[in-house]
């Protein structure tokens, strides 16, 4: 794995520095309140750690996409109160993110204080990554951590143009994130199996693509599954399903078997005749018995079963996605179930599991497993990105 700092390549004692912390603030909110705040936890040790070693903290964030302009509803103030719960400190809020008024603030903030500087992308050269703004932010700090991975596909002047300004080091979080990853995908223990569901071939052509080359077992679900499956000739009724990427599924599965990987499709599933909870005409069907006016919403429990068996003949797991429409009962129960069995083969101590990616984290902790799997990133763009074998820019300045 290419090397990078971490918090130990700091001197034990940072009484008198300042450091520049990005982390990822940007949380989804409801009622004026953040509703999930799992970001904040996950930047906790880095933040809490560099406040005990007696360094000044400014954390540096964007919170939703301004496109360079300040609007009030997209300023890191209003997260300023679930960073604070979540910290059990007191933090002071400063309306910029570079110049003389956050110098004024270093000097109100006294050692293991902490700062939150609003939204970075207030300012148009923080998404051009624009030397000169990135000069100007890095004027306040002695040194720079990078603790949010799920920024790390955007290549700005926070996540990237900082580090020519700034020694760079890795925070907890990204240093856990990056390490995990490198078991699942970088040097993983074989045999490897992936997951990948949800609604669209299309979001994810490049991590299919990239995924086959990479292990030796690809499970398809969701409405993925029904494009591999129409692309195969199967009548899937009236299914989600791309049927004009027929042709790049069937390359998909004929590049996976060239590379030496199993694709598993499903061949149970099950179906219903509309998309509602526990409706009147759910049932579960041989793939090939799809009726005309029937959806498939899950993938059936004989197929789980075998995919269960496909995980205890291997070594790592990667999963991106459900493998039903997991939010609408009982089409959760294939992913429930398969989740399960991850995690009861990680805490045996057979499987590494790594999953992330937009519904994948609230999939897995609706089967109550998300503590249970070796690691869960919550980064959405960034986690799909790595899927798909590409560098991530702000990974890749910190390892520069
Ligand atoms: C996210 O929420 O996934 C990250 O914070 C990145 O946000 P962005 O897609 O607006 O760059």
């Amino acid at each position: 794995m290419p090397s990078f700092k971490t918090l130990d390549d700091l001197p034990a004692d940072l009484t008198g520095q300042t450091a520049l912390v990005r982390v990822d603030l940007n949380l989804p909110m409801h009622e004026g309140r953040a509703s999930d705040v799992t970001r904040v936890e996950a930047v906790k040790p880095t933040i809490l750690e560099l406040a005990d070693r007696g360094a000044k903290l400014l954390l540096l964030a964007h919170f939703g996409r301004p496109k360079g302009q300040r609007h009030s509803t997209m300023s890191t103030s209003l997260v300023q109160g679930d960073v604070e719960r979540v910290l059990d400190r007191e933090i002071m809020f400063v309306s910029e993110v570079g110049g003389p008024v956050v110098e004024q603030s270093l000097g109100i903030l006294r050692p293991g204080d902490i700062g939150l500087l609003d939204n970075v992308r207030f300012w148009p050269g923080e998404e051009a990554n624009d030397p000169e703004f990135a000069r100007a932010i890095a004027a306040n700090g002695d040194f720079y951590v990078n603790d949010a991975f799920s920024a790390a596909h955007r290549a700005h002047a926070s996540t990237e143009g900082l580090t020519h300004f700034l020694p760079s080091y890795a925070g907890r979080a990204m240093e856990a994130e990056l390490k995990a990853l490198e078991a699942a995908l970088g040097n993983p223990e074989r045999p490897v199996a992936a997951v990948v569901g949800g609604a669209k071939v299309s979001t994810k052509l490049d991590v299919l693509q990239h995924l086959v080359k990479q292990v030796q077992h690809l499970i398809i679900g969701g409405g993925m599954a029904n494009t591999f499956l129409a692309a195969r000739g199967v009548d899937v009724g009236k299914s989600l399903a791309e049927h004009d990427l027929a042709a790049t599924a069937n390359r998909i599965m004929d590049e996976a078997e060239h590379a030496g990987c199993t694709v598993h499709l499903p061949y149970d599933v099950v179906v219903a005749k509309e998309f509602a909870a526990n409706p009147a005409s759910l049932r579960t069907a041989n793939v090939h018995e799809v009726a005309a006016d029937e959806m498939i919403l899950d993938i059936g429990p004989r197929a789980v079963e075998a995919l269960g068996d496909v995980l205890k003949t291997c070594r790592t797991l990667v999963w991106n996605g459900p493998l039903g429409a997991f939010e609408t009962p009982p089409f959760d129960a294939a992913t429930v179930a398969l989740a399960r069995t991850a995690a009861a083969l990680t805490q045996e101590g057979s499987l590494t599991s790594v999953a992330g990616g937009g519904d994948t984290v609230a999939a897995l902790a609706h089967a109550g497993v998300a503590r249970d799997f070796t690691y869960v990133s919550t980064a959405g763009g960034a986690f799909l990105e790595w899927m798909e074998g590409r560098e991530l820019p702000g990974v890749a300045a910190l390892t520069r």
